[in-house]
């Protein structure tokens, strides 16, 4: 069965979406078995998530603007799967503010709709923040879906927590799913819970605890005393719960602002990439030393959790089988 499902990915950043529909890893103890899913061809326009992907997977990712895919160029395939750029839908984007689909960045969903119109594959799934479902006054989600659904296909959606399916972190991601032919719709149903629970201790690294590099200087914790019982700022984590989102801007996380850190023995730290990796989701086998740890910090803050998406390419290939 592995690699019966042809799968062309956008947006692939660094390869999260990815990694989880090919399957074949393990994560905390627990193997995820091989999918019957094929990357056949990925792109991501950003050289560092390329960088990434390329050392991880088959099937190198092209650097290039999605805007640009010739679909002449494409061989039939059968899904195409792209977590869509998500800043322009987020509500932590106040800075521009959230312009949805006003923004050219929150147009580039409809490269996906360009090329199901043109390629017509089973299938597809597309990924974005939970703002999607509130943006432009909550009129930008249902164009989206009534653009997917007049390109062809049949469309559920549903708000997931990653926490419950296996990933130590409360993200909250709107998976959206299309099918070519209304059987395969009828019998897809969105995963199960995982039994397993992973909470953040799960995933520390507490060699991390006796590096200094990992932790705040004592003038930015002065700072966010002066300000915390106002703004709810220096957002510690329980490490006995699954860890609060965490974002693509990592490599500036400050106590300044609603990013997750640690408590460790009376001082604040931040995480390592290899702790953000797997607090993602991602096996300790994924590499992704080939850029900077700021580079890796974005593209992992990004990545859609391996484990989650696991959990549901799983289910769209029952349906599609
Ligand atoms: C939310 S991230 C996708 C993460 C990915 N699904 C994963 O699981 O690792 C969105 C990606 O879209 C890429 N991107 C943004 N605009 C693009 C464009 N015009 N063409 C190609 N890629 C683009 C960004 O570089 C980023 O890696």
């Amino acid at each position: 069965m592995a690699g019966t499902i042809k799968t062309i990915s956008l947006f692939c950043g660094c390869g999260g979406m990815d990694l989880g529909l090919e399957g074949g890893f393990s994560y905390l103890g627990k193997k995820y078995s091989k999918l019957p899913f094929q990357i056949i061809k990925a792109i991501d326009n950003d050289p560092f998530c390329t960088k990434i992907y390329n050392e991880n997977f088959k099937t190198k990712c092209e650097t290039q603007d999605v805007r640009r895919l010739n679909t002449n160029d494409l061989k039939d395939f059968d899904l195409l799967v792209g977590g869509f750029p998500c800043q322009s839908f987020s509500i932590s984007a106040q800075n521009p503010p959230r312009l949805g689909y006003k923004d050219d960045n929150g147009r580039l969903f409809f490269e996906m709709v360009r090329i199901l119109k043109k390629k017509r594959p089973k299938a597809f799934i597309a990924e974005n923040v939970k703002g999607l479902l509130s943006a432009n006054k909550g009129m930008a989600f249902p164009m989206i879906i009534n653009e997917f659904e007049k390109a062809g296909y049949h469309v559920v959606h549903k708000l997931l927590i990653a926490s419950k399916y296996g990933v130590p972190q409360r993200r909250e991601r709107v998976i959206i799913i299309g099918f070519r032919n209304k059987r395969n719709f009828n019998v897809f149903e969105f995963p199960d819970e995982e039994q397993e629970k992973r909470v953040l201790r799960d995933v520390i690294d507490e060699s991390a605890n006796t590096e200094e590099k990992w932790f705040f200087s004592e003038k930015a914790v002065v700072g966010m005393m002066n300000v915390r019982e106002k703004m709810n700022k220096g957002r510690v984590q329980d490490l006995d719960k699954p860890c609060n989102t965490i974002s693509s801007h990592l490599a500036k996380v400050s106590l300044n602002s609603t990013d997750p850190v640690l408590f460790v023995d009376g001082r604040y730290r931040r995480f390592t990439p290899a702790e953000a990796a797997r607090i993602q989701s991602f096996p300790d086998s994924f590499l992704f030393g080939s850029v900077s740890q700021s580079k890796q910090y974005k593209a992992i803050g990004n990545a859609v959790p391996p484990v989650m998406m696991w959990n549901i390419a799983k289910k769209v290939a029952e349906a599609m089988r």
